[in-house]
């Protein structure tokens, strides 16, 4: 019998993470398309629970805030979650990203990371100004996210990139 056994393709690990921007409202959409090429798991942060409607994300995604860190951790030798994400996780993508959030990454050392920074867009804005500060629209973040992944090739062979 051949020892070639056909191995089960492994989906892209995708730690998807939002912040405190009214963006956050579109989240749950973009964590559902997300979900349909890739395993997403999700942080966010105190202020972003604010736009996020938990119950609209598919349930079978891991959900973490910042209190997680602490109640998974009780000694030192204990897994450190954000280490163990890190581990993870193929790719994180930060959306929606605040003002406040965006000021604590120093763009060099982004720069350095590899990271892939999806530009705001123009718009009226919520607040009525008109400024270029809106999020993309979910599909437009997961095209581009498809696309960079496929590029950097990683090892997944069975992204979809037939609908791009
Ligand atoms: C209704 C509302 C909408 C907001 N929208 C934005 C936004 O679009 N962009 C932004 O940078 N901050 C926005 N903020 C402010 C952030 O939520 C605030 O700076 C917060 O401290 C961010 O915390 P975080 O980065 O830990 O999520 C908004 C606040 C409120 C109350």
């Amino acid at each position: 019998m051949s020892k070639l056994k056909s191995q089960p393709i492994q989906k892209p690990r995708i730690l998807l993470a939002a912040s405190g921007s009214l963006a956050a409202i579109k989240f749950g959409v973009l964590a559902d398309s997300l979900s349909d090429w890739a395993e997403v798991r999700v942080v966010a942060t105190k202020s972003a629970l604010h736009f996020i409607n938990r119950q609209s994300l598919p349930p079978s995604i891991k959900f973490y805030v910042d209190e997680d860190e602490w109640s998974s951790w009780g000694k030192i030798g204990d897994d450190v979650l954000h280490i163990e994400l890190r581990k993870w996780a193929d790719v994180m993508v930060i959306a929606s990203l605040s003002a406040n959030t965006l000021a604590k990454k120093h763009l060099e050392s982004i720069k350095d990371l590899g990271i892939l920074v999806i530009s705001p867009i123009p718009k009226k804005l919520v607040c009525g100004d008109y400024g270029n500060g809106a999020m993309p629209e979910p599909s437009v973040i997961e095209s581009t996210l498809r696309l960079a992944m496929y590029n950097r090739e990683f090892q997944v062979k069975s992204m979809p990139l037939d609908s791009l």
